[in-house]
């Protein structure tokens, strides 16, 4: 669940060159001053990289380690339970520090040798266009911040924590880490700002909120869900519905809420069968072609 409107927290630079973090009024940052700083300095330095320098390095504190210890646990937890099995397999190969947050230079080392799959620094939202289609070069641009220590296991937006332990994990399985190249080569097809939505809500309900049966069982493959502990717990709640993009590219949805639909798969081999077709040869006609009738959310 993310309460941002654009899921990240806006971030913007003065001529003076001041970057500035702009935290929604109930963000459980917001009144605190050191952290604030904090973030504008991260993102600062996520603005100045470009392709080619070093990743910035991040000297964490003992309060952001902290929240990355516990997040860690708790959520390792959650998986063995909730997670599907194409998840934990990736997750246990990928072997994801618990003890300390790992630097972005730290999570393509051990991801590349898996997937192919590199991370480089974002300070925030990054325009969909670039962002998926990155993923034509196995290249995943992630937040470098943490969440704020008084809730960790809360974020109101996507933080370093979403973004490693929700999809590092996933990109850890080559069959997912395939489909984000499929998705970014997709993009590169892609002209209108329709067909770019259309592509960024299939993969909202797939690749991050995705769900699919195993054993008898919902468990959930999307970053979004492995990421948080709360709604984690939650998603057997929604309803289900099968597998479908032309639903899933046109449904309208809420990030401020817990996803009451989700789409869940057969199986594994399914989705990877069903979004690897489809994102393999969606094109701008793509929406006028599924999207003729809008789907309520619930
Ligand atoms: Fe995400």
């Amino acid at each position: 669940m993310f309460t941002e409107a654009q899921l990240y927290s806006p971030v913007t630079r003065e001529r003076d060159g001041d970057v500035t973090v702009h935290l929604s009024d109930d963000h459980p940052g917001v009144g605190d001053e050191h952290y604030r700083t904090r973030r504008n300095a991260i993102a600062a330095l996520a603005l100045d990289y470009r392709p080619g320098n070093p990743v910035p390095h991040i000297d964490y504190t003992d309060d952001e380690q902290q929240v990355w210890r516990i997040a860690s646990a708790e959520l390792a937890r959650k998986h063995e339970v909730y997670a599907c099995r194409e998840v934990r397999e990736a997750a246990a190969r990928l072997a994801l520090p618990r003890d300390h947050i790992p630097q972005l230079d730290d999570v393509s080392r051990l991801l590349h040798p898996l997937t192919g799959f590199r991370y480089v620094p974002a300070a925030g939202l990054v325009p969909l266009r670039e962002f998926f289609g990155s993923f034509a070069d196995r290249t995943f641009h992630s937040t470098q911040y943490i969440r704020h220590h008084s809730a960790p296991l809360y974020t109101p937006e996507p933080d370093a924590i979403h973004e490693i332990i929700g999809h590092a994990n996933q990109l850890a399985s080559p069959r997912f880490a395939s489909l984000y190249e499929t998705v970014g080569a997709a993009v590169g097809r892609l002209e209108t700002d329709a067909a770019l939505k259309f592509l960024a809500d299939v993969f909202w309900f797939s690749l991050e909120f995705g769900v699919v049966r195993e054993d008898g069982q919902i468990r959930c493959y999307g970053a979004g869900l492995l990421s948080s502990y709360g709604e984690i717990d939650e998603f057997r709640q929604a309803t289900l519905r099968p597998l479908d993009v032309a639903q899933m590219g046109t449904i309208s949805y809420d990030i401020t809420h817990y996803q009451p639909v989700l789409f869940c798969a057969d199986s594994v081999d399914q989705l990877v069968d069903v979004l690897g077709e489809f994102f393999a040869t969606m094109d701008d006609d793509t929406p006028a072609r599924l999207g003729g009738r809008a789907h309520p959310a619930a």
